[in-house]
């Protein structure tokens, strides 16, 4: 089944449309540092995206809204020095690119010039269209991202699902057309139903990638952190975690507090 995943030296947009084709799964994580980026290229993961949820899980902020580009860059040079084979994909951050495409293209342009990203991520539909075509015709490809848009949590005032009514439904699958017709070459589909999502996805020729978006998309993406276990108190439905990193982290750590209050660190073997 794994057909094109384990042969491709280098995965790019057009892998990706194979995979869609083929039915092969996307598998996509977030990672925003050499370290964490370095294991999921060895675990051999599809695409690594360098999401805004940097401003929360590297960051400690509330939304995604304060990050800037600046760091969106440093996160992302750091993950794009790990990758050889991966599609590594970065978020433009809040504010780079809403009402003005030529903000957006610079700020587009520097995120693949700085950091050797292969792609972006905009979070958005008809409303970007402008800043999406300006930057595509740069000859920068574009994920899309619909559904729960977290940078526009102000306006929502609420992380809950959406797209239960018709009107947002028919919203949802109106901007994947527009934005597959523009020339993206994949969308995220975040917290809308399974059966819109599954509906959304077949009606595309472009891989839609879902979190919390059941299991009829052509991929899946979790945030690393909260798919290890680290952070802790976020628990929404859709996450299913696989370790109690954060927990073994803090007796790691507790284990070293004690070792070296008893004296017990270092031994004679770990000294010169
Ligand atoms: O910023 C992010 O990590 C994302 C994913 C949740 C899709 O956009």
């Amino acid at each position: 089944m794994a057909y094109l995943q384990t042969d491709v030296t280098k995965v790019t947009t057009r892998v990706l449309q194979n995979m869609k084709l083929h039915g092969e799964k996307i598998a996509m994580l977030t990672a925003y540092d050499y370290s964490m980026a370095s294991l999921l290229e060895s675990a051999k993961i599809d695409v690594v995206l360098v999401g805004d949820s940097a401003a929360n899980v590297m960051e400690g902020h509330k939304t995604t809204l304060p990050i800037s580009l600046d760091e969106m860059i440093i996160y992302a040079a750091s993950v794009v020095r790990a990758i050889k084979r991966a599609l590594v994909v970065v978020d433009m951050p809040f504010g780079t690119y809403q009402g003005n495409s030529k903000q957006a293209l610079a700020s587009a342009i520097r995120i693949m010039k700085e950091t050797g990203a292969d792609a972006i991520k905009m979070e958005g539909g008809e409303e970007i269209l402008e800043s999406v075509q300006r930057i595509l015709s740069a000859g920068i490809p574009i994920m899309g991202h619909l559904g729960l848009t977290p940078q526009s949590i102000n306006k929502f005032g609420t992380y809950a699902v959406r797209a239960t009514e018709e009107e947002e439904a028919e919203q949802v699958k109106k901007d994947a057309l527009i934005l597959q017709e523009a020339g993206c070459f994949a969308l995220v589909l975040e917290k809308i139903p399974a059966k819109l999502a599954g509906e959304v996805s077949s009606s595309l020729k472009i891989p839609a990638i879902g979190i919390g978006a059941g299991p009829h998309t052509d991929g899946q993406v979790l945030v690393l952190q909260d798919m290890l276990g680290i952070t802790q108190q976020f628990k929404p439905r859709y996450l299913r975690t696989y370790g109690t990193f954060g927990e073994d982290i803090s007796n790691a750590i507790r284990h070293y507090i004690s070792d070296v209050k008893r004296g017990d660190f270092p031994n004679e073997k770990e000294q010169y």
